[in-house]
């Protein structure tokens, strides 16, 4: 039966090369409507597991359900799943609509020459439309890519290094579209090297170490986990001398330009100091929680910290 919540289930993953483990017992899950980071370090097993999850390489161990159906039972299922590997598999010398339309006729597309004119104009392709693949530059060839992997209108996405070589207007607009399909309930499975990207798009983020899970979680609990002794609010006010005096009990510092850099457990804990201030007659025109960044919690994490 279909799993009403998780697009992705994969428990117990091993998977060796040789005499090399490369992935030794993953689990996890991705969720309906939610953006999941993959992250690991090159060579960590991210476009492994992929490849298994679209039933492109057997594990040695292990099972992988989509949408709660085994893809080996049920290879239907594959339909629901739009895919952009890293290394992208196009016909060189066939253009890029004619390559669009060989895909969307191999997948069964219903009115598939009017599914790929919109997919052209969606992304802004025509100038590209009638220029052979291998012409292409590496971002523009990243954007046919991700295009041709909306064609079958995915429930699950699964996009390894989709944005490397894309240049920031198109990351914005890829992105805002990633977010829009999630607004449908479309399950989004992404890796990259980009932490910013993720900050800015996952919801969970699984990373894995040495064919290991180090981290599976919410990014919020993940800062919980690693920033929390690094949580500080920033606050600015129209005496912020006053206003040092009144915070000096829990450890307010000055910042350079002036504001007051406060430590705080949890972003709440920033009401009561807005509260205390106001109850004190003053105004209050900034107060936020900075977070340590992706980059900085991730290397606390690899550090064991
Ligand atoms: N077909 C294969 N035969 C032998 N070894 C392989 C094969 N595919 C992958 N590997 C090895 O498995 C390990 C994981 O590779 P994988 O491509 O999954 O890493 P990755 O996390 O995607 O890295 P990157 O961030 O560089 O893309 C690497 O050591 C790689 O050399
Ligand atoms: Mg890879």
């Amino acid at each position: 039966m279909e799993d009403a919540l998780n697009a992705v289930s994969i428990e117990g993953i091993v998977k060796t090369f040789g005499n090399k483990v490369v992935l030794n017992g993953v689990s996890f899950t991705v969720r309906k409507g939610n953006i999941h980071g993959l992250l690991g370090h090159n060579g960590a097993g991210k476009t492994t597991l992929f490849r298994i999850i679209l039933g492109l390489l057997n594990p040695d161990k292990g099972s992988v359900k989509i949408f709660g159906v085994d893809p080996k039972l049920d290879p239907s299922i594959k339909s629901k799943i739009g895919y952009v590997s890293e290394h992208l598999a196009f016909y060189s010398q066939l253009t890029v609509r004619e390559n669009l339309i060989r895909f969307g006729d191999l997948k069964g597309v219903s009115d598939c020459k009017k599914v790929v004119e919109d997919l052209i104009r969606r992304f802004e392709l025509s100038d590209f439309a009638d220029v052979k693949f291998a012409k292409l530059s590496m971002g523009t060839k990243q954007r046919v890519a991700i295009a041709r992997a909306m064609m079958n209108n995915p429930k699950l996405l699964i996009l390894d290094e989709f944005l490397a070589n894309i240049d920031p207007v198109w990351r914005h607009r890829i992105k805002g579209i990633l977010k829009d399909l999630k607004k449908d309930d479309v399950a989004i499975l992404v890796s990259t090297h980009i932490l910013a990207d993720v900050e800015e798009l996952c919801d969970y983020v699984t990373i894995i170490r040495m064919g290991e899970i180090l981290y599976d979680g919410s990014l919020d609990d993940l800062y919980q986990k690693t920033g929390l002794k690094n949580l500080v609010a920033k606050i600015n006010t129209n005496n912020n001398n006053k206003a040092y005096e009144i915070l000096a009990c829990i450890n307010a510092s000055k910042a350079e330009d002036g504001t007051l850099i406060v430590p705080v457990r949890s972003e709440e804990e920033v009401s009561t100091i807005i509260q205390t201030l106001v109850d004190n007659k003053m105004s209050v025109y900034e107060a936020r929680v900075l977070k340590p960044s992706l980059e900085e919690v991730y290397s606390r994490l690899h550090r064991g910290c």
